[in-house]
């Protein structure tokens, strides 16, 4: 059906097909500042019936007789931007991404109408030409720059140097090749792909090269140890700095194009502070900064991803958010993604950025993590009262999540919302995204009753206090206290209740199911059954959890009543590895073998090593020793069954035995020996232990089934 040997996007070509039969069927096709394809896209989703899904393209189940336009679709977006990326997921979801599954991402922001996407892959190759021509040798390169799981905190100085061993130059031209595939993909869609700059950063060697440039020290991070963090920034005021910007940004025009794209992504205090908070230093380091990009491309916009202005909070006063903006001269020569508008704008004390463009963002997930959440309402009422507020410079909608793993949801109705001047009714828009997803012409209502149970529980999370995908305590390292009822940007508090939310939707999926056996073989239904169980499983185990502290808490208890406490927890364990096995989508393998497959079946085993270590960190110990310790934890099979659970039997023995022995309970013992599981855990290599296979296994319905009758 799909001519795949032309190299075009099926969108491209879909579109094509289906564009002709449109315009002979006499409807004009409106759109202002959309994709020329948009309108189309609204045709495949809202007449068609057929979508894209983070689980794959169901564009082949477009009928070969197209149905009837009926009354002519228009649509108008309501911003001129719509933006989609964080710097971070560069590291926590696209990482190891090779072109097949940029490709289908690609097409998936183009259905939706995204015209502004982030493009960071492969940014080193142009730095390290940079850095060269300036002097600096490649040794002095190497230990700057990060490990492949890591580059987005160094291109945010963050951290510089990779543990492990050094980035391979292999991986750089790698990623090179595949970003000018993206790049000329994004321009192909009709996108104006968002690239770097020179930010600043740069090896510690570079003051030596150059004495009396102006190189400062700049903040450390998360606790990371001296030689790993504190990175070297060339103030913007340097002359030094511009000769770089110009160098950089001249080889990337010559690489991807003159002419692809004149937006620049360029952070240089994101969880770092600026080395003094004089009004004159701040207004003076943007001007710098700007006058370089304006030096390297007389077009330069420059985009700034605007966490600092709430992750520093105390540093980042009115009066220094206003100096700083305004050493860059006019109000379009700048966007500033206001980056968790959904529960912690800034647009809104600082007089709508003080005049410069800003886009509305939803940020939701946190280190890419997989527990339900969503605040739908917020997300459709939030951009137009922003947007339609007095005096505002509001100029776009956009989805800047750490990661993207799981809550489809939130991101559809986000980008949707994009294009509809009035809130979208979420029941209505629920209803219709459950029949496109799910492909049936007639829901069988159990489905539909499934979403709209989770659309008005889960995802209608009103409360303040856990405005972000909610973390599951059984991906954190286990203690006595601290795990549960956590709240602001990492919630591990339920903020719905398990039994009138989760439990009624999984039941009703299966209803579904009974009425529609045809359902069992749709991939999103599937994933969806399996997410579900997932969650319910999640919540089960804090109650679990509970339990067992308050047994172990109880005077006199046995090492027997302990251990009786404490393996429920572990049976939930095995029983949502068990489930998480049985779909793709949930695999610790895929992670690891993406990973992997960068070194090109090369006999290299030490780069294959290296690769599967980067991948394994991130999501455990993130950092050499534990530094930001489970902060991208995962749901995934093979992670909670080789990981997870071992630690959590670590744990409950270590409990038991202290009733035994009658020694305190010692936390600092607790956490080091988690650590010392971790450190053991990231260096292993995938299918060298009994039982590490690179599949599913397994039965869906046969493992939901069983943990409906044991944990229900
Ligand atoms: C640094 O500045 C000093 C004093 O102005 C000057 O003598 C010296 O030549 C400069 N060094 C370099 C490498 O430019
Ligand atoms: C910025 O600061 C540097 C160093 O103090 C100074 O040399 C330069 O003149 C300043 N530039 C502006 C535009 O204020
Ligand atoms: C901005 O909006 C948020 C969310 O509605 C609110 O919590 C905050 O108080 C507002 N800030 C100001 C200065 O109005
Ligand atoms: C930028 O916007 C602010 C606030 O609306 C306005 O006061 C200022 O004049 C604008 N600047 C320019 C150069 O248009
Ligand atoms: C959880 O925290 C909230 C406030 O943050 C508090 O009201 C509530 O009592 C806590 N619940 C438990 C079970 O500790
Ligand atoms: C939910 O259901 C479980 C199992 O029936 C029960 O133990 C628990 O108390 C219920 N929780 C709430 C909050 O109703
Ligand atoms: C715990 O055991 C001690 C000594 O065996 C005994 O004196 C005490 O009464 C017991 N406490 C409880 C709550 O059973
Ligand atoms: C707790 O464990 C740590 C690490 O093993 C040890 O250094 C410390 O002395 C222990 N504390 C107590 C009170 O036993």
């Amino acid at each position: 059906m799909w001519n795949w040997t032309t190299g075009k996007s099926p969108i491209i070509h879909r579109i094509h097909v289906a564009h002709r039969k449109f315009c002979v069927s006499g409807v004009v096709v409106l759109s202002t500042f959309g994709l020329a394809s948009e309108l189309m896209c609204r045709y495949l989703t809202q007449r068609a019936g057929v979508d894209i899904w983070w689980t794959g393209s169901r564009l082949n189940e477009l009928p070969s007789v197209l149905p009837k336009v009926g009354t002519p679709i228009k649509a108008q977006a309501i911003v001129p931007y719509r933006y989609y990326f964080n710097t971070v997921t560069f590291s926590y979801t696209t990482a190891f991404w090779s072109w097949d599954k940029w490709e289908s991402q690609l097409d998936w922001l183009a259905l939706r109408g995204v015209n502004l996407p982030l493009a960071w892959v492969g940014y080193e190759f142009i730095l390290i030409e940079t850095f060269r021509e300036v002097g600096l040798t490649d040794a002095d390169i190497a230990s700057f720059l990060s490990g492949p799981a890591f580059q987005a905190w160094n291109r945010f100085g963050n951290i510089q140097g990779s543990w492990g061993g050094d980035l391979p130059m292999a991986w750089v031209t790698d990623q090179f090749a595949l970003q000018k595939q993206i790049v000329a993909r994004m321009a192909a869609l009709g996108m104006t792909p968002v690239l770097p700059s020179f930010t600043g950063f740069v090896p510690r060697a570079l003051s030596a090269l150059y004495p009396n440039a102006s190189i400062v020290t700049g903040s450390s991070w998360s606790g990371f140890p001296t030689t790993l963090t504190g990175v070297s920034f060339l103030e913007p005021f340097d002359p030094l700095f511009t000769t770089m910007q110009k160098s950089f940004i001249t080889k990337q025009r010559a690489a991807y194009g003159a002419d692809l794209s004149h937006i620049y992504t360029l952070d240089q205090y994101n969880e770092n502070d600026p080395f003094s908070g004089d009004l004159t230093y701040l207004h003076n380091v943007t001007e710098g900064t700007f006058a370089s990009l304006r030096a390297a491309d007389p077009d330069a916009v420059w985009l700034l991803q605007g966490w600092l202005f709430f992750s520093s909070l105390s540093f980042w006063t009115n009066e220094r958010i206003e100096a700083y903006l305004g050493g860059v001269p006019g109000n379009d020569s700048m966007i500033i993604l206001d980056l968790y508008s959904e529960a912690q704008p800034q647009w809104n004390r600082t007089s709508s950025y003080f005049g410069k463009q800003w886009v509305w963002c939803e940020l939701h997930d946190y280190g890419g993590n997989m527990g339900f959440e969503g605040n739908l309402q917020q997300l459709t009422t939030g951009p137009l009262a922003a947007l339609t507020s007095p005096g505002s410079s509001m100029k776009g909608i956009g989805v800047t999540m750490e990661g993207q793993e799981g809550n489809e949801l939130v991101y559809d109705i986000m980008l949707d919302q994009a294009w509809s001047p009035t809130p979208l009714d979420t029941t209505k828009y629920v209803d219709a995204w459950v029949a496109r997803r799910y492909q049936r012409v007639s829901v069988p209502p159990p489905a539909r009753d499934a979403w709209r149970t989770l659309a008005s529980t889960v995802y209608n999370n009103q409360d303040p206090n856990t405005q972000a995908t909610i973390k599951s305590i059984l991906e954190l390292s286990p203690a006595l206290t601290g795990l549960t009822n956590r709240t602001g940007h990492h919630p591990t508090a339920i903020p719905y209740n398990t039994n009138t939310s989760i439990l009624p939707a999984l039941r009703s999926l299966l209803g579904a199911k009974a009425q529609d056996a045809h359902l069992t073989t749709v991939p999103e239904f599937a994933y969806d059954v399996v997410d579900v169980a997932r969650q319910l499983l999640s919540n089960r185990f804090i109650d679990h959890y509970n339990t067992l502290i308050t047994t172990y808490n109880t005077p006199n208890t046995t090492t027997q009543a302990v251990s009786d406490a404490g393996s429920p927890l572990l049976s939930i364990l095995a029983d949502l590895d068990a489930l998480l096995g049985t779909n793709e989508n949930f695999l610790l393998s895929t992670w690891i073998s993406d990973a992997r497959q960068w070194a090109h079946g090369s006999q290299d085993a030490s780069y294959v090593r290296y690769l599967e270590y980067n991948a394994r960190d991130q999501i455990t110990l993130w950092g050499p020793d534990g530094e930001i310790n489970d902060y991208a934890s995962k749901a995934w099979a093979g992670l909670v069954g080789t990981y997870y659970l071992p630690r959590w039997e670590a744990f409950v023995e270590y409990l038991g035995e202290t009733k035994k022995s009658g020694v305190p309970y010692n936390a600092t013992l607790v956490s080091q020996r988690m650590l010392d599981i971790g450190s053991q855990w990231a260096k292993e290599t995938w299918g060298e232990n009994k039982g590490e296979t690179w599949g599913v296994e397994g039965n869906t319905w046969e493992v939901v089934n069983r943990v409906l009758q044991r944990w229900a």
